[in-house]
């Protein structure tokens, strides 16, 4: 088989690596990714062959005037490319993937005997995945909504997945809300267009979701790239030490790259020139050696002090009160290499937030039993029910008497008891001395309970200027919203703060007049592209960029 045609195509290929040399003054790293592919292989990697291996005679490269349903060349591209897509995330669709470290730097065996979190120095590998929540698959990471970054960290104890926002509170907190969500903040389904009338009719009805929606609005909902948030899991999480004693803990990832966020008008400057920017930087930053990293840190409770508080702590639409817990520091995360193919692990990537150890059994409250049950079912459907077979998903040590089924099912436990129990040696369970002692068992209240967005508004937005710029990103969504929903908003608005529904009221307003004067001008105008941008412009709202 080897023999002279693979010599032939060998020297005809002219080495011009000497003219493929690049400006490396620049630091985006993006364009030059095949440059530096063709330094690293001064020659072409090897023999072209069809999927089954056979080696491809060029000829077989060109089909006009021949026999295309026996070149197996062309069936392969074509019917593989047919099907290369497998469905997008339901929610998170757009991210980009990598590698990095976490590392403990605290003793807090006290609180938990997790393996991951316990001998200071160790370093437990993750694949880590950031994401932009509402958008497709292609959209614009600008967008004024939820990140994420989601890890898998593989621990010798299995896979522990936290998959995290970067708002510390959730929009809402009974799980049926999660498709009505997800639908209410995408698209109208006849003009296939984001509509907020959409959005806000479902919040008035749902003022659950305010109060992560006024993060949103704030200066925290465009962060200046995935470098500059924090991060948070959100839940209280249930944390065991070797004795089996409970305590309950909130984790916070806090950015060491320094907190910064972007303006409306910023953030579209950038997308209109880079919608991928966020993924372009934090590629940039792992290329250039400059790692982002993250402080771990650990709120907690005792379940004494969690069940004498005049709020819940299990709660995820809304912070733990100052003076009811303490801090204490766990370890650090470090991001330090770009995956070097984002559909074989950032696509197939399958996060659980179930995926926990020992000494975390975590969380109790209804909204994570929910996800217990939804990410798996989700996975399923994308990925299929092998999913956690994939190599990136494979934890460390592994010996389950699950097996078959759709592949990948890679060495299936070979010839191993397949069913349990047995007597002939295979697995056996351990006991788990941090096994909780206790079960709790959570109720809701389903009363509205609008404080959270108070205290965020008065407290945590710092400075009037704050406050004007969250009352007009909150002004900038209602632009296009029928009417009736527009009062019911300033009015739930009002009900939060006298001060946040004028503000946001006043705004309005004024957008209003301008785009009635606008249209007066030409009614036509006022759908035209150009001419509200234009519009924009003069409002000040977007400034030139050099
Ligand atoms: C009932 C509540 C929730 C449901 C039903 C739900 C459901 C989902 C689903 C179906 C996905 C897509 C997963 C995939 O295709 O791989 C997803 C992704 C994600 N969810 Fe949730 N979710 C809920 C609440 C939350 C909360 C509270 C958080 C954060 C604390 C969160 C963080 C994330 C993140 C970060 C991703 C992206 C994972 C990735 O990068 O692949 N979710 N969620
Ligand atoms: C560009 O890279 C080459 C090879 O690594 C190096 O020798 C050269 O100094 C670099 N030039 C600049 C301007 O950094
Ligand atoms: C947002 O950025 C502005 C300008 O850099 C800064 O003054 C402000 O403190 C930032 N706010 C947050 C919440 O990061």
């Amino acid at each position: 088989m080897k023999g002279v045609s693979f010599l032939l195509l060998w020297v005809s290929v002219v080495d011009l690596s000497t003219q493929y040399r690049y400006d490396n003054v620049t630091v985006d790293y993006v364009p030059r990714q095949l440059t530096e592919f063709k330094n690293e292989h001064p020659r072409p990697i090897g023999v072209l062959t069809t999927i089954a291996g056979a080696p491809v005679d060029i000829r077989q490269t060109v089909t006009l005037n021949t026999d295309i349903f026996s070149n197996m060349y062309h069936l392969d591209t074509t019917t593989h490319t047919d099907s290369e897509r497998i469905p997008e995330r339901v929610v998170h669709a757009k991210g980009n993937g990598a590698y990095g470290y976490f590392e403990v730097t605290h003793d807090v065996s006290k609180y938990t005997c997790a393996d991951v979190f316990n001998g200071i120095g160790k370093k437990t590998p993750f694949f880590g995945r950031f994401s932009t929540a509402i958008q497709n698959k292609g959209g614009n990471e600008l967008a004024r909504e939820i990140k994420g970054l989601a890890i898998k960290l593989y621990t010798k104890e299995g896979n522990l997945d936290l998959l995290n926002l970067h708002l510390p509170v959730y929009f809402y907190r009974d799980p049926v809300d999660f498709g009505h969500f997800v639908r209410s903040f995408r698209r109208n389904p006849k003009t296939n267009i984001f509509d907020f009338t959409m959005t806000w009719d479902f919040i008035t009805q749902k003022p659950d979701f305010l109060h992560a929606m006024l993060w949103q609005m704030s200066d925290y909902g465009i962060p200046y790239g995935y470098r500059r948030m924090d991060i948070f899991p959100i839940h209280t999480y249930e944390v065991t030490n070797k004795h089996g004693e409970s305590h309950y803990v909130r984790f916070n990832f806090r950015t060491e790259q320094g907190l910064a966020n972007l303006t409306n008008a910023q953030a579209q400057a950038i997308a209109s020139q880079d919608p991928d920017y966020f993924t372009r930087d934090i590629y940039n930053a792992i290329a250039n050696k400059n790692y982002p990293s993250w402080r771990l840190d650990m709120d907690v409770m005792t379940l004494k002090q969690a069940t004498h508080l005049d709020y819940n702590p299990f709660d995820v639409t809304r912070l733990w009160k100052k003076g009811t817990y303490h801090t204490v520091t766990i370890g650090r995360l470090v991001v330090n290499k770009n995956t070097d193919n984002q559909f074989r692990d950032m696509e197939q990537v399958a996060f659980n937030p179930a995926n926990l150890v020992p000494g975390i059994p975590g969380p109790v409250d209804i909204m994570f039993r929910a996800r217990r049950f939804a990410y798996r079912d989700t996975h399923k459907h994308r990925l299929g029910p092998n999913h956690d077979n994939i190599e990136i998903n494979f934890p460390i040590y592994r010996k389950t008497y699950t097996r078959d089924g759709k592949p990948p099912v890679r060495e299936n436990m070979r010839d191993a008891p397949n069913y349990y129990p047995n007597t002939f040696h295979g697995q056996e369970p351990i006991i788990d001395m941090s096994y909780p002692k206790i079960r709790k068992n959570m109720f809701d209240r389903n009363s509205v309970d609008l404080q959270p967005s108070s205290e965020f508004y008065n407290h945590i937005v710092e400075s009037d200027a704050h406050r004007q710029r969250l009352a007009d990103n909150t002004a900038f969504t209602l632009r296009n919203v029928d009417r009736r929903i527009v009062k019911t908003t300033l009015k739930m608005l009002s009900l939060v703060d006298q001060d946040l529904g004028h503000r946001v009221a006043a705004s309005y307003k004024a957008a209003q007049e301008r785009e009635n004067a606008a249209a007066k001008l030409d009614t036509k105008k006022r759908y035209e592209p150009l001419a509200r941008c234009i519009n924009l412009f003069t409002q000040g709202r977007l400034k030139w960029v050099d």
